[in-house]
């Protein structure tokens, strides 16, 4: 028997890369796919034929029969949704049983009063910011934040074990309640008090829907792997969004690079022996924060237009602007990434000239290849650009990489020159089949 290869799917830049249709095309050579952080900010679609679909909260290779799906203790998840979520892939045919999904009974669950303050906390700080700088994260409002801090805080969190006994889960939810519905009226929410008896109720029947599913996903991931399954971890949201290593405080609550992955399954490193860095062939980002290259002229509404960049998960606008190179060269360098897919490559088609950024200019003078993971001072980074010769003609139909225009192949080739990185994958469309895959061209 071969070893297997056990890969990782990250995003370089700041989510919404297309990492849904590099893990459903991966899936094909994997047994086990792992979500190890984030929970329904995340939204990852995959299009097979004219099926759409948008995933939050499953892991994308649930769509392929026979695998292994398991959302990781490093997870938080929103039950509510998840059920929902789970109904509606059902509803188009697809089974979801104890066998094909598996959730860590140490995931932290996302409560109401979760979303509740984080969508308060936003209107709290985006009011105090008017004509002052901003303090709103322009978070997707599904309570990230909040669920996290509960698991550091740790006396308040909730696990998805604890949805399996009522009777302790009322104990808990009754003193629970009682500080929530105290914070929640100084964020100035204009609700009844939280009610135990109705939380626990209603938590306790989504703990009994899911309680086939609901195991101890350390041991299940470590017995899995000493058995010769190959291993596919998904990131959600992306290296730039990390709490840790992204654009602070711009950024969601875990760590969604690759160092997420021990953490958030109980596997210890190195986890992936491939690590699939993706980036978009220009740049988006949903939310506030800084963007060094983004363009707020014609060239950003083009770019949205034709890559129709509107958020999978609340449907917002999606920032756009041209590629980042310093910031994808450090993604790349924490996430260790081994090679690079360069998804929608598509939506550039038809600009006379493309812009790269591969280093940043300083208010003192001085220029720098290095990213600045620190929301202050990366606003005052000012690209220096690059410009390339664009193509005319569209490229979605092409099927063989060395048949791309030659200005494509060539920004392609700089982009590798940049990164030092080979891209192993180029999309031109959404759909699994508009892959380009293979090295050189
Ligand atoms: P994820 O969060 O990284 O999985 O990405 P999203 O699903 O949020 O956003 C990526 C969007 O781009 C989705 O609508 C995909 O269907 C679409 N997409 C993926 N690859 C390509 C591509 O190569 N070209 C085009 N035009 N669209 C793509
Ligand atoms: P996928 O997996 C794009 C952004 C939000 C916000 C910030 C914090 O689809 O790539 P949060 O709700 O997590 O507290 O929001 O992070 N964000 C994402 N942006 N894609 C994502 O996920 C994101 N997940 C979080 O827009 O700016
Ligand atoms: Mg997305």
């Amino acid at each position: 028997m071969s070893t297997p290869r056990h890969t990782a799917v990250v995003g370089l830049q700041w989510g919404d890369e297309g990492k849904g249709k590099v893990v459903d095309l991966l899936t094909a050579k994997h047994d086990v796919i792992v979500r190890y952080n984030g929970g329904a900010n995340a939204g990852h679609t995959v299009v097979i034929g004219d099926e759409k679909y948008a995933l939050h909260l499953l892991p994308s290779g649930i769509l392929s029969g026979g695998r292994t799906c398991v959302i990781g203790n490093g997870v938080v998840v929103d039950p509510e949704k998840l059920l929902q979520e789970i109904e509606g892939i059902r509803e188009r045919g697809i089974a979801i049983t104890p066998d094909n999904l598996l959730i860590s009974d140490r995931a932290h669950v996302v409560m109401p009063y979760h979303k509740e303050h984080d969508a308060a906390l936003e209107r709290v700080l985006s009011s105090a910011a008017e004509g002052g700088p901003g303090l709103s994260i322009g978070t997707t409002k599904r309570g990230i934040g909040p669920t996290y801090a509960d698991k550091i805080h740790r006396s308040l969190a909730i696990r998805m074990g604890e949805l399996r006994d009522e009777d302790h889960l009322l104990e808990r939810l009754k003193v629970i309640c009682a500080i929530r519905s105290r914070e929640l009226t100084a964020l100035g929410v204009d609700a009844p008090p939280l009610d135990p008896h109705e939380l626990a109720g209603r938590f306790a029947a989504y703990g009994q829907q899911l309680r086939e599913h609901i195991t101890d996903t350390v041991y299940a991931l470590h017995d899995l792997r000493n058995e010769g399954r190959s291993l596919l971890f998904e990131g959600a949201n992306a290296c730039l969004l990390d709490i840790d290593h992204g654009t602070f405080p711009y950024v969601t609550s875990s760590n969604c690079s690759t160092l997420g992955i021990p953490a958030g399954t109980g596997l210890s490193a190195p986890c992936a022996d491939d690590v699939v860095g993706i980036m978009k062939a220009y740049t988006t980002r949903v939310g506030a924060g800084p963007f060094p290259t983004e363009d707020n002229g014609a060239d950003g509404e083009r770019i949205r237009e034709r890559g129709n960049e509107y958020g999978t998960t609340t449907g917002r606008p999606r920032r756009c602007g041209w590629l980042d190179l310093v910031a994808v060269r450090y993604s790349a360098m924490i996430c260790g990434a081994t090679s690079i897919a360069c998804m929608l490559l598509d939506v550039l088609s038809g600009f006379d000239e493309l812009k790269i950024c591969s280093s940043y200019r300083l208010p003192d003078g001085s220029i720098t290849d290095r990213f600045i993971p620190d929301a202050r001072r990366l606003l005052d980074a000012e690209p220096i650009w690059e410009t390339l010769p664009g193509w005319a003609d569209e490229i979605d139909a092409i099927e063989d990489r060395a048949d791309l225009p030659p200005e494509a192949i060539r920004y392609l080739d700089r982009i590798e020159e940049i990164l030092g990185i080979p891209i192993h994958l180029v999309s031109v469309g959404p759909e699994r089949t508009q892959t380009l895959e293979g090295t050189r061209c």
